[in-house]
Order: C-alpha cells, then sequence, then structure tokens
C-alpha cells in the first residue's frame, strides 16, 4: 500500500487537506448523533494500542469505527511488548498483515514514527509524549462550532509547553490563527517544533505572564500541569505552575464572547477551577465529544 498515509503531526497535512476532515466531521456528526451513518467499513479492523491511559481516546477511537461498520481491537504495550519483546519493525509487520490500521498511544514519539514507517496500513498518533494531533483536530472542530472559524482567533493555552502546546504549534503553521502560549520559565515547548513554526511564518508567540496573554483571548485551552509519566514532579510542577490556573479573575481580561476548553482529564482545583469547568464560557464537554466525529472523519479518510 504506497500510498497509505498515516495522521502523525498535523502539519503533515495540507489546509484543503485538513479542511475536508473537518468538514467530514461536520457533516457527519448529526448523523452519528442520530445512529444513521452508513457502514463504510465492514471487516474491516483497527488495531487500537495503548502504553498510557485514557477514557476520550480509546473510547472515541473504538465508538468512532464501529460507528463505521468496522470492529476495534484493544492491545497493551504489556501484550505486544513493542521494542522489547520484539522490534518495532516487526511489530508493524505483523499488525498490518492482520489489521487494516493502527491507532497507537505511546511514550516515545520516535518509535511511532518508526513503526508508521514500516507499517503498511495507516497509523494515527492518539497521543505520544511529543504531540496529541488528534486531539487539537477535535479542538479546532468545536472552537469553529461555536466561533464560526478559528481564522484571526487568539488561542491562548496556559500551562505547560507539553504535547498539546506543540500540536496547537503544528496547527498554527497550517490555520490561519494566532497562538500564544503562557508557562512557566523552563517548560516551554519542544525547540525544534518551535523553530519549525518560526521558519514556516506561523503566529505564535511564548510568554511567562499568563494575565498579559489571556488579554483579548478568544479562546482559553487548558491541560494538566503534569502529563502522563510525569506523576513523579507533580509537587515541583504544582508549585512551578502555581501562577498559571485558569480561573475565573484571570479571565477578565479575555474577549467578552470567549469560550474555555480543556482536553481533560483535568485536575479541578489545580489548573482550572471548578468556576471556569463548569461556568458558561466552558465548551469541554463539547469538546470531549468531538474527539468522536474528527476521529471517525480521520479514520473515514485514511482506512479503505
Ligand atoms: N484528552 C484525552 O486524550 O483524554 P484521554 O487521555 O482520556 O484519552
Ligand atoms: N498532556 C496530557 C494530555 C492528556 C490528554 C498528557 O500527556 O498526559
Amino acid at each position: 500500500m504506497a500510498d497509505k498515509r498515516d495522521f502523525l503531526h498535523i502539519d503533515d497535512y495540507t489546509l484543503p487537506e485538513l479542511r475536508a476532515i473537518l468538514d467530514l466531521a461536520k457533516q457527519t456528526k448529526p448523523l452519528a448523533r442520530a445512529h444513521t451513518l452508513p457502514h463504510t467499513h465492514p471487516n474491516r479492523v483497527l488495531a487500537c494500542v495503548f502504553a498510557k491511559p485514557s477514557l476520550r481516546t480509546r473510547i472515541s477511537f473504538e465508538v468512532a469505527f464501529r460507528q463505521l461498520g468496522g470492529q476495534t481491537m484493544f492491545i497493551t504495550d504489556k501484550e505486544i511488548g513493542m521494542g522489547t519483546r520484539e522490534s518495532v519493525h516487526d511489530v508493524a509487520k505483523v499488525l498490518s498483515r492482520m489489521c487494516d490500521g493502527i491507532m497507537i498511544r505511546w511514550f516515545d514519539h520516535g518509535e511511532v514514527v518508526e513503526l508508521a514507517k514500516h507499517a503498511t496500513v495507516p497509523v494515527i498518533n492518539g497521543l505520544t509524549d511529543l504531540n496529541h494531533p488528534c486531539q487539537v483536530m477535535a479542538d479546532i472542530m468545536t472552537i469553529e462550532e461555536h466561533l464560526g472559524t478559528i481564522e484571526g482567533k487568539n488561542v491562548v493555552m496556559v500551562g505547560d509547553g507539553n504535547n498539546l502546546a506543540v500540536s496547537w504549534l503544528n496547527a498554527s503553521i497550517r490555520f490561519p490563527f494566532n497562538f500564544i502560549l503562557a508557562c512557566p520559565e523552563g517548560y516551554e515547548p519542544n525547540e525544534a517544533i518551535v523553530a519549525k513554526a518560526e521558519a514556516a511564518g506561523a503566529s505564535f508567540c511564548i510568554t511567562h505572564d499568563p494575565q498579559e496573554a489571556v488579554e483579548g483571548a478568544h479562546v482559553i485551552y487548558g491541560d494538566a500541569f503534569y502529563s502522563m509519566g510525569q506523576e513523579e514532579e507533580a509537587i515541583k510542577r504544582r508549585k512551578d505552575f502555581a501562577r498559571f490556573q485558569i480561573s475565573a479573575p484571570l479571565l477578565k481580561a479575555a474577549h467578552k464572547d470567549h469560550i474555555v476548553l480543556h482536553c481533560l482529564p483535568a485536575h479541578r482545583g489545580e489548573e482550572i477551577t471548578d468556576e471556569v469547568m463548569d461556568g458558561p464560557h466552558s465548551v469541554v464537554f463539547d469538546e470531549a465529544e468531538n474527539r468522536l466525529h474528527a476521529q471517525r472523519a480521520i479514520l473515514a479518510t485514511l482506512i479503505r
């Protein structure tokens, strides 16, 4: 399958290709809600490989592919031992002989790139330590549902320069919006990705002042202070990120019609207050639902 496409980084796709995925997600959302989606993928099997916990990613990929008439198989790193029990290359070859697509949540991004290189079926990144492209596709879908378009909007992430920040930077290479990250010193995103976004002429800025960052924000974006695998840093990070909580006082300077997104899971009372999570500007559960619709569109586009 020489022409197979993977979904590993948002900027691997052109803006028209990304728009086509988002359009498909938007068109099929009401059909999915009405249980009237056509079964375009009968007899197809999606391998869902997980080395980290998940609620949204696992459920949304499994439900999405079943909605297309396909079947899914949940596999943990402990079972396949990719890179330990057997090489990434061999896992890629074997899964490609038996399955029609691979969705993977993993630690090491390089191993996912290697998996995709050797797989002959599409590989979809369900989060690595580097990035989380499917999440940001669902986020853009959510922003456009509420604000009409992402074009020209100020998307302000308050928190860690983590895998979500990297996917937002990748998105800013393709979509015409302004990305602002307010993070503590020492928590800036991957330097190579920042350099890539700069070279591409993306509109973004990294600051250490959350108050200044949210001025005029149309979208406020939150994520945990510590990601999966960083639990041992929780105490230090809680201190380092103390000024970076998304709270009602912080949001006073935002645009009056701003919306609040959080990829979830949220540590309520830590990086975001209950008041904001459950407040009138919050669209976090629309965002969670849109994982299903955005990912179904990615699956339908990539898997034949
Ligand atoms: N947002 C997200 O990826 O959630 P899960 O970790 O529950 O999959
Ligand atoms: N940055 C978080 C995102 C969770 C969806 C993590 O990697 O744990």
